[in-house]
């Protein structure tokens, strides 16, 4: 593992060196295959994890068939704080999508970075702002959009946190089925098909090589009500 592998995760870049020397003696990796669960929810919690390469869903299930996403989540990102935090139960699951390999860092150490670092402390604060934020937004949106609404939302959401610019348009990263968007937008897969298809036909949203691909962000902006360009 080396200094340059872990500033590039934003939670760790401020560390001075000799904090990060000692994440290298603590902190291990562990590889998780895709498909394979980090955690449940309701778990005993140990660490916080990072995000070295691939990508992590946090969900929660019903005893039925049905699933909340909450998040995805790439490389840089971390997750698990809040249990920790909190010194209670894991609050959602996690699961990897792709071959995933997490940095694992022991709440012990988690809570002595916090305590030195007050950079690590106000990044760690400013996520957790924006995911109560991003929160927020969804239950608005739960309450005063219909599902076409809520899709265009989450389809910019999905671009602002790890999409890519391309030909004016945003493409989001991943691959998507339609039941992991439905699960995403808090409906069922019909009515997220048709909603996408009503945006493939208003030329908003296209595939490209099973990717989707925002051709206007800007314009899915204004027709959500934020206004603001991506
Ligand atoms: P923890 O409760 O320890 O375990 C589940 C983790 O999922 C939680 O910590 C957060 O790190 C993460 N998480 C929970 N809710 C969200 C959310 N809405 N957006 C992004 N990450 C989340």
């Amino acid at each position: 593992m080396s200094l340059a592998l872990l500033r590039s995760s934003p939670l760790l870049r401020s560390l001075p060196q000799a904090a990060l020397r000692r994440v290298l003696r603590f902190a291990r990796w562990r590889d998780f295959p895709a498909g394979t669960d980090v955690f449940s929810k309701a778990d005993q919690a140990g660490h916080l994890f990072i995000i070295g390469q691939g990508r992590v869903k946090i969900f929660s299930a019903s005893s039925g068939k049905k699933r909340k996403t909450f998040a995805y989540l790439g490389p840089g990102k971390f997750f698990g704080e809040m249990a920790l935090l909190e010194g209670r139960e894991r609050s959602a699951s996690a699961q990897a999508v792709e071959d995933t390999r997490l940095l694992l860092i022991h709440k012990r150490e988690f809570q002595a970075m916090i305590i030195q670092d007050p950079r690590l402390a106000l990044h760690l604060l400013r996520t957790l702002s924006d995911r109560l934020r991003r929160a927020n937004e969804e239950i608005e949106g739960l309450m005063f959009r219909n599902v076409l609404g809520r899709v265009s939302k989450t389809l910019i959401s999905l671009a602002e946190q790890g999409g890519k610019r391309f030909r004016g348009g945003m493409l989001i990263g991943g691959r998507f089925t339609h039941q992991e968007l439905a699960d995403l937008v808090g409906t069922t897969r019909e009515p997220l098909s048709r909603a996408l298809a009503a945006l493939r036909r208003a030329d908003l949203v296209e595939v490209r090589h099973g990717q989707l691909f925002l051709r206007n962000p800007r314009k899915m902006r204004e027709l959500v009500g934020d206004g603001v360009a991506v």
